[in-house]
């Protein structure tokens, strides 16, 4: 991708035109998420060719190479926000900064319903952007901005998060692991893109990327219209998992009935 490309699409972002700059392709890949005027949620996974994410001990570093990494850096300097689970703050303690790419760090999200959050992480002590914590209701505040919902049965509604980020301007929005919080966005079915990023490695065992309920017949699977980029390091996959909201609504238009 060129500067010039990029430097449109982060101006695209921000409210501007079309990246003009930017090729077919990384307008295709790209334009989705800079160009959203409305709520958009992706998801991004790098894993193994046997789709792994982390090794059995909790290793998920450098299952991307440098491509998939640059690619997934360009996602966080598009969207508002940037969403893990607690599982990955308390395997990995990520900053979740745009270091790899040229553009803003998003917001982060932390999805710890326990109240576990370590008071030590690094996002909270790096000096960077803003971190906010979504917690169930009955567990005691630690941290300014907390968000507070209430737990249902598979515990905090991936809708009522989505709603409480976009309350606070927080719309175009990053699902960054790890798989079972990517899950429970996919099984909600707020996904608007899936980016899977595959590395040649084969780790073996360990988590998988996307973990769901079980179905009978491949016939049941879910098959998203997708695209595949060449990152050099890594294969990416980019799954359309929801058309965007202007085609949703021609959608909804019935046929006249015929006459
Ligand atoms: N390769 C990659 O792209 C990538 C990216 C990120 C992470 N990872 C790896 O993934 C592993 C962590 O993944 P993980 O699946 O074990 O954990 P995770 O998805 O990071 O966190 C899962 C936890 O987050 C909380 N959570 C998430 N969504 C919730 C919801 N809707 N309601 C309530 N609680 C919710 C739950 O905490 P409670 O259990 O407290 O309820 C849940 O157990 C690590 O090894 C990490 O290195 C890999």
């Amino acid at each position: 991708m060129t500067q010039g490309g990029w430097r449109d699409l982060l101006d695209m972002r921000d409210g501007g035109g079309p990246a003009h700059r930017a090729s077919a392709a990384t307008m295709a890949l790209y334009g989705p998420i800079a160009g959203a005027r409305g709520r958009f949620c992706l998801a991004q996974v790098g894993q193994s060719l046997d789709g792994r994410i982390a090794t059995v001990s909790g290793d998920a570093r450098d299952v991307s190479g440098q491509g998939g990494l640059v690619h997934l850096h360009r996602c966080r300097a598009l969207v508002d926000a940037v969403v893990v689970g607690i599982g990955t703050v308390l395997s990995d303690d990520p900053r979740l900064s745009v270091r790899l790419a040229e553009g803003p760090d998003p917001v982060r999200v932390v999805i710890d319903c326990n109240g576990v959050m370590p008071a030590d992480a690094q996002m909270l002590e790096d000096g960077g952007t803003e971190v906010i914590v979504v917690q169930a209701d009955d567990v005691p505040v630690r941290f300014a901005g907390t968000i507070r919902l209430p737990r249902g049965p598979k515990g905090l509604c991936p809708g009522a998060i989505l709603d409480a980020l976009a309350a606070r301007g927080l719309c175009r929005v990053l699902i960054e692991g790890g798989a079972r919080t990517i899950a429970r966005f996919v099984e909600a079915d707020l996904l608007d893109r899936l980016h899977v990023a595959v590395a040649p490695l084969i780790i073996g065992a360990g988590p998988s990327g996307i973990s769901l309920p079980p179905v009978e017949r491949l016939s049941q699977a879910r098959r998203p219209v997708t695209e595949v980029y060449d990152m050099g390091s890594d294969v990416l996959f980019d799954c359309v998992l929801r058309l965007p909201s202007a085609v949703r609504q021609c959608q909804k238009i019935e046929m006249p009935h015929a006459t």
